[in-house]
């Protein structure tokens, strides 16, 4: 099936659900990373749709990720959660990593917010910390838009300029100044992963400019700039970077010190969705 169909059926069956359900679409949505899930047990009323009613929707495989939508009031602001993501790690076509996001954007999201863990490079980052992602490096995974441009989509060439909107990166200093949270800046870099970095591999990142690494929300971003939606990214710093500390690095402590920091998470973003 090509991949414009496939989008198409589960735009279909997803706007279905929310009609029966007498649900408009929200223009805001966000995107869980690893650990971060609780987030989303703040929403008001909410209404859930498990990926696996939606036909030809990939299954999130990845630890803490639920593989659902969770639709409702955050605060005061109608979104809909992403509470799993699709990795590449995860054995998908770079086009269904990216499927979801596309089908919320096609039914009407205008605004997302793509959270992730990652591990931290940067000189004075620490465990907990949370960074706002100012620019990214996709240069070490596929793009998402290889392949027959979806003119439906967006155009063949896709500037890169301001990939994390200037307007929402703003909005969101202000709420981290509102609450006093520690909200770090920086450059992201998406690896495929499953594999965790060499301490070699982040010295040379490190040489790069880049402030940390994930496995996800670089290819998520492009796609919604290809549909030239406005994208903001906040990183929860789960770990120092390979050889950064002395730790070695494990999946389950990703996922612990998100929760750890979910309440945070889930203050700064409700605060900064409220001035979308
Ligand atoms: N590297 C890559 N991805 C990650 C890391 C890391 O150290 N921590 C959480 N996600």
């Amino acid at each position: 099936m090509d991949v414009l169909t496939k989008i198409k059926l589960v735009e279909a069956k997803l706007k279905a659900i929310l009609d029966k359900n007498g649900v408009v679409m929200p223009e805001v949505a966000i995107v869980l990373g690893s650990g971060l899930s609780d987030v989303a047990d703040n929403v008001i009323d909410p209404l859930v749709i498990s990926y696996d009613e939606l036909a030809d929707f990939p299954v999130a495989t990845a630890p803490g990720h639920k593989g659902r939508f969770v639709v409702g009031n955050l605060g005061d602001t109608p979104v809909i959660i992403m509470q799993g993501r699709i990795h590449y790690y995860e054995g998908y076509p770079m086009t269904d990593v990216v499927l979801p996001v596309r089908v919320l954007a096609r039914l009407g999201v205008k605004n997302f917010v793509l959270t992730n863990a990652v591990g931290g490079l940067a000189d004075g980052m620490r465990e907990g910390d949370l960074m706002l992602i100012t620019d990214h490096i996709s240069t070490f995974v596929p793009s998402p838009l290889i392949g027959p441009n979806i003119d439906e989509l967006g155009l063949r060439f896709t500037d890169m300029t301001h990939v994390y909107d200037v307007g929402l990166q703003n909005v969101f200093r202000e709420a981290a100044d509102k609450l006093d949270i520690r909200l770090l800046e920086g450059v992201y870099a998406q690896f495929t992963g499953p594999q965790f970095e060499t301490p070699t591999e982040i010295q040379l990142l490190k040489g790069l400019g880049i402030d940390v690494v994930g496995m996800s929300t670089v290819v998520e971003a492009i796609a919604l700039r290809h549909m030239d939606i406005r994208v903001s990214g906040v990183s929860c710093i789960t770990n120092l970077a390979a050889g950064i500390s002395d730790e070695l690095l494990c999946g389950s402590d990703v996922v612990d010190v998100g929760t750890e920091v979910g309440p945070t998470v889930t203050a700064l973003i409700s605060e900064a969705v409220r001035n979308f």
